[in-house]
This record gives C-alpha cells, structure tokens and sequence, in this order.
C-alpha cells in the first residue's frame, strides 16, 4: 500500500499518489501521448525516465514532472536498437533506481496501399512497433522479477481490433503487441507482474493533425460520424487508463486490453 495518499486537482483531471514512488520507463514519452503518459505517471508517483528518439521538445514535460515534484531523465534511444536500450537500461537504474513501471508506448503509424507496402516499410514498422516492445521490455523486465512486483503496459491501437485501410502493416504490429501483451501476462503473473494494453483511437496528436485537412468535414466531422461520444480524444485520455493500470491497487488486473476510444468499438 501506499505509505501515503494525497489528492491533487489539475485542470486535467484528477491525479491521486496512486504509485509508490516507483520508477517508470515511458517509451516515446517526449511527444504526444507518451509525453502524457509520463506526466500521469509523475502525479502519481512515479520518478520518470524518458526513452525517446527525438529528445528535441521534453522541456515542457520535464518541467511538468519536476512540478510534480518527481524526479525524472531524458535518454535518447530508438526503441529498435538493441545497444541503445541497454544502456538507456543502465543509466535508468544509475540515475534512479531499478525499474518498476514499463510503458511500451513508442510507435510509428505509416499509411500505405496494401499493394505498395514494401518489405523494408514492412519490417521497420515491426522492427519499432512489435520488436522494439520486446526489446525494452526484456531489458528491464529482470528488475520487476526481483521486486516480485512490476507493471507493463502496451499502447496498442484499436486498428487491430477494427481494422484500418491503407495501415495493415500498422495494424499488424498492434495486433501482435495485444497478444504479445496476454502471452507476457500469463508468464509473469505469478511473480506480481501485470501486463495490460491501451489501444488509442483518434487521439489529436501530431499523427492526427497531419491527415486532418484529409477527413471529410473535419476532425468534428469525423467525431461525430464515428465516435459516440462526440469528441476527439486527447492523451490525458489514455494517460489516465495507463495511471490506472500502473497503480499499486491495479495487481488483480492483468492480461486486459483495455479500450479507450470514446465508445467507437465495444469490447
Ligand atoms: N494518436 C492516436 O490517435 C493513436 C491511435 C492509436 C494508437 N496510437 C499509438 O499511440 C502511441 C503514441 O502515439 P502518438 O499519437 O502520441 O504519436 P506521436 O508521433 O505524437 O509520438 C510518438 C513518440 O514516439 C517516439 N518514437 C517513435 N519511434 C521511436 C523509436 N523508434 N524509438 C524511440 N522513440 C520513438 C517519437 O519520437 C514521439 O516522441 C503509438 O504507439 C501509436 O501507434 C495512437
């Protein structure tokens, strides 16, 4: 349990100290929802080391976590690369201890003919999306074992669970993170690791905004013909499923995809 609980108000909802001051991985936490994510995380209790290829914009969240009064590292990896995620490893248990909290959430989204989709654009999306999960989480995963506690979550995509044109390679990847996330579940559950999924939908992130002017009437336009709620959704969004699912009183939860889209596919 946590040895204490306190409540804080945010203009982005509600955050309880719902971790015991763990330290979390967020993959892909220098942008969008990761850079969400990590925050969450942060409010909640969490000391947070950045995995990010791009490290060129994190102050605004760096600063953001240093508020919460959370400590937290920028590393500079490409989720792909074997090399780079050791040593982003080790500077993450130099810097602030052995590793509690993974969230493989890092990914690329090309969009491409199914006929014009070539072996390399193949298997880079693989290589980032499926193998770098992979890689990150069997690099930090011998730290949750000692702890006999740990929790791993996947951001995923509900374009493996409805499908999505012109993004099979893309929807393949998540289709394999969802039963790569049950498997790891299964292996681990009797050490005190869960390990869940999150698969966005329409979240208004920089993918989102650069095919904007291509929807049909517009973002609203698109909302409000394929999202029951009527709205886009934000990373707080899916920040706050991943601050659930990270909490200490989440153990009981594990093996879950864990839909957050706004209704648009119930299951
Ligand atoms: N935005 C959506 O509507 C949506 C929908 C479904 C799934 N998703 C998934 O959510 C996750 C985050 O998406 P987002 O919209 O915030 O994307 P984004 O492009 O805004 O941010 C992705 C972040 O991951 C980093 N990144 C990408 N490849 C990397 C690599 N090889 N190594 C290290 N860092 C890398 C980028 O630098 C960036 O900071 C992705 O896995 C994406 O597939 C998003």
């Amino acid at each position: 349990m946590p040895s204490s609980v306190s409540i804080s108000l945010s203009s982005k909802g509600v955050h309880m100290n719902r971790i015991n001051n763990r330290v979390a991985v967020v993959t892909g936490g220098g942008a969008g929802i990761g850079a969400a994510i990590s925050i969450a995380l942060a409010k909640d209790g969490a000391d947070v080391a950045i995995w990010d290829w791009n490290v060129d914009n994190v102050s605004e969240t760096v600063a953001a976590i240093e508020e919460a009064g959370r400590r937290v590292i920028v590393c500079k990896v490409d989720v792909a690369n074997k090399q780079q995620i050791a040593e982003a490893a080790e500077k993450t248990r130099q810097q602030l201890g052995p590793v509690g909290i993974l969230v493989n959430n890092a990914g690329v989204s090309p969009e491409q003919d199914f006929v014009k989709i070539s072996e390399e654009e193949w298997d880079k999306v693989f290589d980032i999306n499926a193998k770098g999960t992979f890689l990150c989480t069997q690099a930090v995963i011998q730290d949750m074992v000692d702890a006999q506690w740990g929790r791993v979550v996947n951001i995923s995509s509900s374009s493996a669970q409805t499908g999505a044109p012109r993004m099979v390679h893309y929807a393949a990847t998540k289709g394999a993170v969802i039963a790569y996330t049950k498997a790891l579940a299964r292996e681990f559950a009797a050490v005190g690791i869960t390990v869940n999924n999150v698969p966005p939908s329409t979240v208004y992130t920089a993918g989102l905004q650069s095919v904007e002017e291509r929807l049909e009437g517009g973002i609203q336009g698109y909302v409000n013909a394929t999202i029951p709620v009527k709205r886009v959704g934000q990373p707080e969004d899916i920040a706050n499923a991943v601050a659930f699912l990270a909490a200490e009183a989440s153990g009981y939860v594990t093996g879950v995809t864990l839909s957050v889209n706004g209704g648009r596919y119930m299951l």
